[in-house]
């Protein structure tokens, strides 16, 4: 009987860790975030990360455990993100895991970030399988058909730079720290979205890849060209690059829930925290008569909610993880359109 899973997530520059009672219910949420400390450098420093993860984790895992009014041996399994992310970050979180669970006996499981972004729809709403998902985030724009809870389809992804990375770089060009997306939003809710023209990257029906290098470089060509001039021309540049960048999100996604007749998305990642995305998501799903869904924004940046929710129906379906697992890096999956790509792990095809 799995009741309480303990989530630790350590992939990027969070350090997290979480209970989840059934799969559904949050007890306790805790994030440590580094961002003030990588903000200096403009970006994530790999090596500071992992020594910050090193000085937060055991304390984040203890306030976890004492949120939910738990201790140690009342946990039933410990799920932990094995990849994709930052391999000294990722060690981090995995060797904590490993030695809870080898000092308590509980069962380990080492589960796939990306799948877990999406996973963390299911602690607030209901939504019926198949769903597509699109996974926006620092790294990764994904695309998925959802079968169940831990059957994972990609169908497409970015073939360059990922959303939130163009949100990112484009902050940096502007000069407006890190990390961008968050201040690209700000800003973009004073101008004109309409003022100035980026280019709508791969828009056809006939491909559902993502490609963000182009606006990103368009932009930088831009900037050489023509001077901010005030205030009010810094909103309009950021209203219209954050415009192009959520129309290319939403086009392809909504164009996939069509093509595969399949009438509910979830839009996941630290990128559907955009309130542009939201405001014109509500607008594709009323005209295409699609249910969209999305986490609080709190799960949709990196948490560890997400990562015990689908440790959760992990553990359910009867996987366990050995202690000599590895992190990894990279996600090296096929994209097979409507078949099944890779398996329960999210590791390999
Ligand atoms: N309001 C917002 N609008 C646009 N982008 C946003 C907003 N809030 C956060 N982001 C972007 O979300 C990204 C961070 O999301 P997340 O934490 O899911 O990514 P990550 O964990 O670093 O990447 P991955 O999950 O691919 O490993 C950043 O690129 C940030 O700019
Ligand atoms: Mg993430």
């Amino acid at each position: 009987m799995y009741k309480y899973i303990l989530g630790i997530e350590s992939s990027c520059d969070e350090t997290a860790a979480a209970v989840v009672e059934d799969g559904k219910k949050l007890l306790s949420n805790i994030v440590a975030s580094q961002i003030s400390t990588h903000s200096k450098y403009g970006g994530v420093v790999p090596e500071v990360a992992s020594r910050m993860h090193l000085e937060s984790i055991l304390p984040v895992i203890e306030e976890a455990l004492a949120k939910a009014d738990l201790n140690f041996e009342d946990i039933d399994g410990i799920a932990v993100t094995q990849g994709p992310g930052l391999i000294g970050s990722l060690l981090v979180g995995l060797a904590s895991a490993k030695s809870l669970a080898f000092s308590l006996d509980k069962p380990l499981l080492g589960v796939n970030h990306l799948e877990a972004h999406i996973s963390a729809v299911h602690l607030e709403n209901k939504v019926d399988f198949p769903f597509i998902a699109l996974i926006a985030s620092g790294g990764h724009t994904n695309l998925y058909i959802v079968r169940g809870y831990t059957e994972f389809e990609l169908i497409s992804k970015t073939r360059d730079d990922a959303a939130g990375e163009a949100f990112d770089k484009a902050a940096k060009a502007l000069g407006l720290g890190y990390p961008g997306g968050v201040m690209i939003d700000k800003l973009s809710k004073s101008g004109d979205r309409n003022k100035y023209k980026f280019p709508l990257p791969l828009n056809t029906k006939k491909s559902y890849d993502f490609s963000f290098s182009g606006i990103k470089t368009s932009l930088v060509y831009f900037l050489k060209k023509n001077e901010v001039k005030n205030e009010n021309d810094l909103n309009d540049i950021c209203a219209s690059y954050q415009e192009s960048i959520v129309r290319s999100l939403l086009n392809k996604t909504f164009n996939a829930a069509n093509e595969y007749h399949i009438e509910r998305v979830v839009i996941c990642g630290g990128v559907a925290c955009n309130s542009r995305i939201r405001e014109l998501g509500a607008g594709f799903g009323k005209e295409n008569d699609i249910k969209l869904f999305y986490p609080s924004p709190s799960l949709c940046t990196d948490n560890a909610a997400m990562i015990a929710t689908l440790g959760y129906y992990r553990f359910r379906d009867g996987d366990l993880s050995q202690l000599n697992i590895g992190a990894y890096s990279t996600l090296k999956t096929k994209i097979v359109r409507g078949q099944k790509s890779f398996s329960k792990t999210g590791q390999h095809s």
